[in-house]
């Protein structure tokens, strides 16, 4: 049974896309099977993968507007990438129009579920899910949302929107109580952390305070290699493994349980080279 996970945050540019291909790398490596979806029309995950030739065309429209029977049906969208574990459902920018498609058909019937619905027929397929969500709060964002078991939100550091993760809140808890759900919010991370300047310490502390135990304790820290990584377009431990963003990114994945012991030692090993 595969778990989905949503990164989700309405700022832009905090770190949803490094995220969610960063973890769904330190998660494959491990050994775990991973479907990557990119939901952004800007298609800066699906771009990290564009030296695949065979990136299939997606009918979004099927996908986010109808029940589907089949995972054969499903899986006809999905492609396959250069690193062992990684599929993707990849992002176009036709999911612009799609936007408005999906709130005209809402008004006649109710369609936040089909994506759930849909993904629900790729439970036996893969271990986790990972979806990386577009800063621009619609209907696709909401369909990601009811498609979930676990958000987690990356926020900057001084780049900060309290009103936007309260909605958030908002938001899950209404749907959850729609449809009878039990979608949780995993929690709030800090990324591109220039260090433990005084900035820093105020902001940890004052997100401590707001958030309490849904602000998690593990921060990103900034890298270069992260940046280059994204220039390169080759996944941040394919880049540098031993960076500190990717360190970093490998204690948030322990911390949120995603990783039982077995795994772990697989990923050890490709630390230390032995893989
Ligand atoms: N830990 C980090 N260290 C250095 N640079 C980082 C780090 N995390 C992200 N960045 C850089 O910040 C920029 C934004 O990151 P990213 O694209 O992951 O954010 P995003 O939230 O997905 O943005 P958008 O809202 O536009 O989708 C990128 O140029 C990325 O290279
Ligand atoms: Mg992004």
């Amino acid at each position: 049974m595969s778990e989905i996970i949503s990164l989700i945050n309405e700022k832009g540019g905090v770190g949803k896309s490094t995220s969610a291909i960063t973890i769904s790398q330190i998660l494959a490596i491990s050994g775990y099977n991973i479907l990557l979806i990119d939901l952004d029309p800007q298609m800066n995950t699906t771009k990290m993968f564009s030296n695949v030739d065979n990136i299939k065309d997606v009918n979004y429209e099927q996908i986010f507007c109808s029940r589907m029977e089949d995972k054969e049906s499903v899986l006809e969208y999905i492609s396959t990438t250069d690193y062992n574990n990684i599929s993707i459902l990849s992002a176009s920018r036709e999911l612009n129009t799609l936007i408005y498609k999906i709130y005209d058909k809402s008004k006649e019937k109710n369609i936040e579920l089909c994506l759930r619905n849909n993904l629900s027929l790729l439970k036996d397929e893969y271990d986790y899910i990972i979806i990386d969500n577009s800063p621009f709060k619609s209907y696709l964002t909401t369909c990601a949302i009811c498609a979930s078991d676990k958000i987690i939100t990356p926020i900057g550091v001084d780049n900060f929107s309290y009103d936007g993760l309260m909605s958030l809140l908002d938001t899950i808890e209404e749907l959850n109580t729609k449809y009878s759900l039990s979608i949780e919010f995993a929690g709030i991370f800090m990324t591109r952390v220039a260090g433990r300047t005084t900035l820093f310490k105020q902001m940890f502390e004052s997100y401590e305070n707001m958030f309490e135990d849904k602000f998690l304790p593990v921060s990103i820290r900034n890298s270069i290699s992260v940046s280059e990584s994204n220039t390169t377009f080759e996944p941040l431990l394919t880049y540098d493994k031993r960076c500190t963003a990717a360190q970093d990114y490998i204690e948030l994945v322990n911390y949120l349980g995603l990783m039982d012991n077995k795994h772990f030692r697989e990923l050890a090993k490709y630390l230390k080279g032995e893989k």
